[in-house]
């Protein structure tokens, strides 16, 4: 089997040309918005939600073309996702990925309708009949990441994070749950859906489901350790942000120390999870290890 960076480089590749062929070119006044659109998925991107629909679908020897599909579908959510998280009336980022944010470079207004585009693509990408022959499962895809997205998920936690600059003190289950909103639920869609793009037993369902969840938490205290270390994204976004707008994480309650310690754990239940599945599951169990820096 390939290692972890050719295995993310030949993702990033076919998502890509993937979403490329999945946003049509529109010709006329409109074409600000595919500009917008377009532009706030080609500036970089790890395409790490992509990645696990990928390895997820290959677990159940699922089409490559419709596991590419869904791919793109998400990473089309998760950029909407990010273009409202950097506007003003949220996190006021001016940048991302080192470059304009959507509405810096275009306008806000616009980076509001990019966003507002890219969902709905999503929703049309997996709805599509080529994403998979049997109806039932392209509206079972449509539900869950519906509800990976809407009040009991991403725009839930996004709630709580914004309302969270306001409380003195979140406890650590309340960020828990915060960050389980904001950013696990996108993870267990996008892991899950192999099982459901492939039929896989409720048992592998499960184990997929809880991989990501502890996953996605691993993942999001890592992002808020990073804005407090600067580290790889020290070129990318304003360091310290998160304390500044007096964000409640992990790291403002248990201190770095113990917020590393926290991390370690929650890869390690990642991964146990994982243990219904052969080596064919390695990327993700590598995934785990790798973006949350707990490679040793
Ligand atoms: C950013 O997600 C938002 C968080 C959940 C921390 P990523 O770190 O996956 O963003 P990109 O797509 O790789 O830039
Ligand atoms: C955003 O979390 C997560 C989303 C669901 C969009 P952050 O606000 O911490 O993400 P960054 O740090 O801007 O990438
Ligand atoms: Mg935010
Ligand atoms: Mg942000
Ligand atoms: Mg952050």
């Amino acid at each position: 089997m390939s290692d972890l960076p050719t295995l993310l480089a030949e993702c990033i590749a076919v998502v890509d040309e993937t979403m490329d062929m999945l946003l049509s070119r529109t010709k006329d006044t409109e074409m600000r918005l595919f500009e917008a659109m377009r532009y706030s998925y080609t500036t970089g991107g790890k395409r790490l939600r992509p990645f696990l629909v990928t390895h997820s679908s290959a677990l159940f020897s699922v089409d490559k073309n419709c596991a590419a599909r869904v791919a793109a579908a998400v990473e089309f959510m998760h950029t909407y996702s990010l273009i409202h998280d950097d506007l003003p009336a949220m996190d006021n980022a001016d940048t991302r990925r080192g470059k304009p944010s959507c509405h810096r470079q275009f306008d806000e207004a616009t980076a509001i309708l990019a966003g507002d585009a890219l969902q709905a693509l999503a929703f049309e990408v997996l709805s599509a009949p080529e994403t998979h022959v049997d109806p039932a499962v392209r509206i079972e895809l449509v539900r869950k990441l519906s509800q990976a997205v809407g009040v009991n998920g991403m725009c839930g936690g996004q709630m709580i994070d914004l309302l969270s600059e306001r409380i003195d003190e979140l406890n650590i289950s309340k960020i828990t749950r915060l960050q389980y909103l904001k950013t696990s639920k996108m993870f267990t869609f996008s892991s899950v859906a192999g099982s459901i793009m492939g039929k896989g037993s409720y048992r592998s369902y499960m184990a997929l489901h809880d991989f990501a969840q502890e996953f996605g938490l691993a993942f999001q205290i890592t992002d808020d350790l990073l804005d407090v270390e600067a580290d790889q994204k020290k070129l990318c976004n304003a360091i310290g942000q998160d304390a500044v707008d007096g964000k409640a994480t992990f790291v403002s309650v248990l201190g770095v120390e113990r917020t590393r310690a926290h991390v370690s754990l929650l890869v390690d239940n990642a991964i146990s999870a994982l243990e219904v599945f052969d080596e064919l599951a390695n990327p993700l169990r590598e995934a785990a290890r790798y973006f949350t820096n707990c490679t040793n």
